[in-house]
Formats: structure tokens, sequence, C-alpha cells
């Protein structure tokens, strides 16, 4: 199903048997890898207060988070891990340190990016997110895209937009019908939000079935999210150094440009993790009660944090790709946040059938075939 693994001529055979209606397929190419021993290398780290989600949180500069080990590497995986303190006793009054970092380049419309994670952050009072916003302006004008979203001990993660009014989820081709609201902006900016329907989105059940990818699109034609839980994660999605979104089948959340003009709402995005405690969401008490008992600041992030635990982000890989990149970047373009060599990583035969054939010779040829199949059948 991943379009880097057929050979050209089977694919034609396929669209042909199959007489499908061909979506507009459009390419990209790996630009960026965050991942293995420099993983955190090319990231900012946001230690002002949680001003707009007031979460009971201290989020940490670059030197907390390495000498308290809430950002590293771990050794044995090779994995990233991002986590909340669990040692610390907190006093009454005081907050609780975790982390927010954000990608120190911006990705403008035209990019995919795909984050591959084995463990999220859950627990009660706990918040975590992998979103994206426009740091060059004042949110929300430049837009956020939220990916992954999740609450305390919740069954499900959500997703969605927030923007400046103006910008509205209409006709969105996705599988979930879970759709809690269409305006993006929405009173007291509550955006264009929805639950990702797969119980293996958030919490236990992510980490028990090994993690799983997401798979941002970013495109003028609209914004998309798709989640695949590992077993279901497409072969080559992680190795290949193209993507062709067409080929993922249908997202599980769409923005389409026709309800939002992406240019005019967006703005090249920065890629965020982040792990804040309560605030305005998680520790909302209609919320909160629903899946956890007590009071989220007093009961959970003041004492000795035995409870947070689970409250960790381990990631593989943030991948990023644009319309612009063929995929076959030369090590030193790809930044030294790569920490293997991403064309190494995808061996040849994998990648052939996007990387032999140009761009738009390709869409011809596909536009030339299927007039040719309308004629015959
Ligand atoms: C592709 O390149 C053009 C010209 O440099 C640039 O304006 C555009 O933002 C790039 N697109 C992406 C997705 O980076
Ligand atoms: C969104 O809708 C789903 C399905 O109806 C519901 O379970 C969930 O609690 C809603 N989320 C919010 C934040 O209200
Ligand atoms: C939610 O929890 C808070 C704190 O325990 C409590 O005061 C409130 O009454 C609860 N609300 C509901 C709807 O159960
Ligand atoms: C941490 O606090 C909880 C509740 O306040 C308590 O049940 C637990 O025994 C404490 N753990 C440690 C290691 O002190
Ligand atoms: C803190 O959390 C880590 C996992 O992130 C866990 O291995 C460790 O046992 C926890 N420590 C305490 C004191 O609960
Ligand atoms: C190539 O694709 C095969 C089959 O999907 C997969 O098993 C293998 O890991 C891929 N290899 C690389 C280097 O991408």
């Amino acid at each position: 199903m991943f379009s880097a693994n057929a050979p050209f001529s089977v694919l034609l055979t396929i669209l042909l048997a199959q007489h499908v209606i061909l979506v507009q397929s459009v390419q990209y190419g790996l630009i960026k890898e965050y991942s293995g021993s420099t993983f955190f290398d090319e990231w900012d780290y946001f230690d002002a207060p949680d001003a707009p989600t007031s979460g009971d949180v201290i989020f940490v500069s670059e030197a907390v988070g390495k000498s308290s080990m809430l950002t590293y590497v771990d050794p044995q995986s090779n994995r990233a891990i991002m986590r909340v303190d669990n040692t610390s006793v907190v006093p009454f009054n005081e907050k609780r340190n975790a982390v927010r970092i954000t990608t120190k380049e911006s990705y403008a419309v035209g990019s995919v990016w795909i984050a591959d994670m084995y463990h999220v952050p859950f627990g009660c009072s706990v918040w975590p997110s992998w979103w994206s916003f426009s740091t060059s302006t004042v949110w929300p004008t430049g837009g956020e895209i939220d990916v992954f979203e999740g609450i305390n001990l919740s069954p499900t993660s959500q997703m969605g937009l927030h923007t400046n009014p103006g910008c509205s989820q209409v006709a969105p081709k996705q599988t979930s019908t879970l759709i809690n609201s269409t305006d993006c902006a929405g009173a007291e900016n509550q955006g264009c939000i929805t639950t990702n329907s797969d119980t293996t989105s958030y919490g236990p059940a992510f980490a028990a079935a090994g993690g799983g990818v997401f798979v941002t699109e970013y495109a003028e034609s609209g914004i998309s999210n798709w989640f695949f839980s590992r077993p279901n994660v497409p072969s080559g999605l992680l190795t290949s150094t193209t993507v062709d979104t067409s080929q993922l089948g249908m997202p599980m959340g769409n923005w389409p440009a026709g309800g939002c003009d992406v240019n005019q709402f967006f703005l090249p995005q920065s890629l965020v993790f982040t792990i804040t405690l309560c605030g305005v969401f998680a520790g909302n008490p209609q919320f909160f009660n629903q899946t956890c008992q007590g009071v989220c600041y007093l009961d959970y992030v003041v004492g000795n944090g035995s409870s947070y635990g689970n409250a960790y982000f381990e990631v593989g890989s943030v991948r990023v790709f644009n319309t612009n990149s063929t995929g076959q970047i030369s090590s030193s373009a790809s930044g030294s946040s790569s920490g293997s060599s991403p064309s190494s990583t995808s061996s040849k035969s994998n990648a052939t059938f996007a990387n032999t054939v140009p761009r738009i010779g390709r869409s011809f040829i596909l536009a030339l075939v299927l007039a040719l199949a309308e004629f015959l059948i």
C-alpha cells in the first residue's frame, strides 16, 4: 500500500484493474531527521511559564532538562525520552518540572512530518501533546496544528487546528466520525477538534501495541493527520526517503482548504512536544472527573510525584519531508541532527518508484493511462 514499495508497472496494473479514481499524488522527499544520539540537538527548550494552557509545571531549560534526565536518549534503544519529574517532592503552591521543546527549524506549506513513538505520557493530571505552530507571529495568527493530544486516563487522543476566525472544517474526508467542533477559532479558541477513534491512540493501549506513527500533511489543499498503530504501520513508511500521502489511505482527521484557506491561516510551522500537568484541559474538573479521582493539582502535582512513572514520551524519530526535495539528500543537507544518514537507511529498491520518475512526468503518464482506461472501459 506504500507506493515506494510498488514497482511502477505493478502500480499501473493495479490502477487499471481496479479502475480507481486516482487521488492527486503528491510526492514529498526527506529533508530532516531527528533521531538517535543527536535527537535533541536542534530543538529550543521553552522555559517560560505555561501561560496559554495554565499548566502546573515549570518547563525546564536545556541545562536542567539534561542534568535532571528529563530529556535524554536512551543508550539501549537509541530512542528519545522526554518526561515529567517523578522524584522531587513538590510542596503546596509550587509546580513540577516538565518539558516543552520546539524545533529550531520551521516547515512551510508543502511539508509532511512523521513521528514514530513507542510511548506517550499518560496518567491523572498529565496532558501531553505533539503539535506545531508559527513562532514568527502572535498565536493564533499563523495557525496551530495539533496531531496528538491526550489527557489523564482518557481512552483516546484528539487532533485539530487553532486559527484566527474564518477557518472551519468543511466536508472532511476522514475516517473518524467523532467530530467535536468545526470552527477552528471558536469560543475561547476551542479549535476544530476531531477525536482519534483508534483506541490505541493514547495511554496504556498505545504502549501495549508498541506505540504508533503519526503522519501530518500540511498542504495547500488542506491539512491531514494519519495515525497508524504499530501493527498497521505501512511497510517502508519509516525508512523510505520519500512519502506519497495518496498511498496512505483516508486520514483520521482532515481539514480541506475549501473550508479553511491554508495559505491565509497558516505560516511555516515549528514542531513541538509538550508535557504539561492539569491546566485548562486536563485539570478542568469537567474532563478530569471523567477518568480520575480527586483534585488535579492537590492530589497529583503536589507530593512525591510517584504517580508520574508513565508521564514520558519515547520517540524513535521525527522525519520531515517536503515537495521541493526528491529525498536524495546528502548528509550535509540533512543537517547535523540526523543520527544516521537518511539515504543510507533506505534501500534503493524501496525508493525506486519515487526517485526515478520525475514528478511532472509521472502525473502526466498517470493522466494518460487514466484517460486510456476511461476510453477502453
Ligand atoms: C520550496 O522552495 C521554494 C523556493 O525556495 C520556497 O519558497 C518554498 O517555501 C519551499 N517549500 C517548502 C515546503 O519548503
Ligand atoms: C469529543 O467527542 C468524543 C465523542 O463524542 C467524546 O468522547 C469526547 O469526550 C469529546 N471531547 C471533548 C474534549 O469534549
Ligand atoms: C469534580 O471534582 C471536583 C473536585 O473533586 C469536585 O469538586 C466536583 O464536584 C466534581 N464534579 C463533578 C461533576 O463530579
Ligand atoms: C508517595 O505519596 C503517595 C501518596 O501521597 C504515597 O502513597 C506513597 O507511599 C509515597 N511514595 C513514596 C516512595 O514515598
Ligand atoms: C520515575 O519514572 C520512571 C519512568 O519514566 C520510572 O522508571 C521510575 O521508576 C520512576 N521513579 C519513581 C521514583 O517513581
Ligand atoms: C524495504 O521494504 C521492505 C519491504 O517492505 C522492508 O522490509 C525493508 O525494511 C525496507 N528496507 C529499507 C532499507 O527501507
